[in-house]
């Protein structure tokens, strides 16, 4: 949780946000680099082709279970220009809401054809493309009863930056209640994926999700690592 977040009373519930609260001061990071986000891949880094398509482990593999979806969309910064060579890592849930991590003790059930991770770097024109499960929702705090609606996680890396955000998806019965929901306030919209129509045959769903990055007015992201 943000300073502001913790004076406001308001956000997170979640009892492991003290853990990722810093405990030394911050450093002051110069304008010029924090105004910034300069992406580039090296050659180390670069995806190889289908860590895109999340819907199966390897091509010749079983399609994983639940509603196969689209997510597409441009990364650019606040006056439209597109950011180019952006690393951007996935991960969500598998459709009964859980996810192939060792930390997930929810007990719910593991799809042996879904791992939930992937990657894809943007093009010249800042624009992206992957596919996925649409993931379910799960009870993230079963001591509270609190749930996390439908998410995606996107990181974002660019330079020395690493940006990390979350597509949800519209009318999901636990989004206002959501931790994160709420510290966005009426920015929630932005962070939502805008349904359409994929020309992909066996691809259910599609969504639109813009990122903006830097300026006044950008995308809201969890963190900045710099
Ligand atoms: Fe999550």
């Amino acid at each position: 949780m943000n300073k502001q977040g913790r004076l406001l009373g308001i956000g997170p519930t979640d009892n492991t946000s003290d853990q990722r609260t810093p405990r030394q001061r911050l450093r002051l990071i110069p304008e010029a680099a924090r105004a910034s986000f300069t992406p580039y891949i090296s050659a180390g880094v670069a995806p190889t082709a289908g860590e895109n398509d999340m819907t199966r482990i390897a091509p010749d593999l079983p399609q994983a279970s639940g509603v196969p979806i689209e997510v597409t969309g441009r990364v650019t910064n606040e006056l439209g220009q597109p950011q180019r060579g952006v690393l951007i890592e996935i991960w969500n849930a598998n459709r009964f809401g859980r996810y192939t991590h060792i930390e997930d003790n929810s007990g719910l059930e593991l799809d042996p054809n879904f791992l939930g991770l992937g990657r894809v770097v943007t093009d010249e024109d800042g624009f992206y493309r992957y596919w996925t499960i649409r993931p379910g929702a799960y009870l993230a705090r079963p001591d509270i009863g609190r749930w996390r609606p439908k998410h995606i996680h996107m990181s974002l890396l660019g330079g020395g930056t690493r940006l990390i955000t979350q597509m949800y998806f519209a009318g999901d019965e636990h989004n206002d209640r959501d931790p994160m929901r709420i510290l966005m306030a009426d920015k929630f919209e932005r962070n939502i994926g805008k349904e359409y129509s994929p020309e992909t045959d066996d691809i259910e769903n599609g969504y639109r999700f813009d990122i903006v990055v830097g300026g006044t007015n950008p995308t809201f992201f969890e963190q900045r690592i710099c």
